[in-house]
């Protein structure tokens, strides 16, 4: 791409917790550890990684609202519970125009009927579920390659 890009990665609720958080559902790889990740490949692939986890619900609607006025090139989110009932949180996701992938680190369709359904998924581009936080890994490859479309140019790996 001829310009730096911006992704934001978004977590919801419980998700500061990861490492020690249920790791037999969930792994042992900290939320620290995935932004170093995901800051290192986005470095050569010309991608800025803006990151924010919250435990309340207006504080990523406000944040998602910022990111919307500032035109960003994709978002990355894992809402966590808020993926299964949150109207809100899809509203507001629903008011950016760049590519979204909805990332969930376990299989939500091999566990409870409750995570079966995700309100947000339907207004994402692309859902990841149950690869790990190799899935993170994988979105921001495919919001690169979207970017390169959109954007246009050659180099960023
Ligand atoms: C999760 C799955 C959700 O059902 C759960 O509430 C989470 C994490 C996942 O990454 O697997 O907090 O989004």
């Amino acid at each position: 791409m001829d310009k730096r890009g911006r992704v934001h990665v978004w977590h919801g609720p419980n998700l500061q917790a990861l490492g020690t958080r249920q790791p037999e559902t969930y792994g042992v790889t900290t939320e620290q550890a995935i932004v170093d990740r995901l800051r290192a490949l986005g470095g050569p692939l010309g991608v800025d990684i803006v990151f924010l986890q919250s435990n309340h619900e207006g504080v990523l609607l406000d944040a998602i609202d910022r990111a919307r006025m500032d035109g960003i090139d994709a978002a990355i989110i894992n809402p966590g519970a808020w993926t299964h009932y949150s109207y809100a949180l899809r509203d507001a996701l629903a008011m950016l125009s760049c590519p979204i992938v909805e990332v969930h680190i376990s299989n939500v369709y091999a566990r409870e009927p409750f995570r079966q359904q995700s309100v947000t998924a339907p207004i994402a581009w692309g859902v990841i579920t149950g690869l790990g936080v190799l899935g993170y890994e994988l979105a921001l490859h495919a919001v690169h390659a979207r970017m390169r479309e959109r954007l246009g140019g050659g180099g960023g790996g």
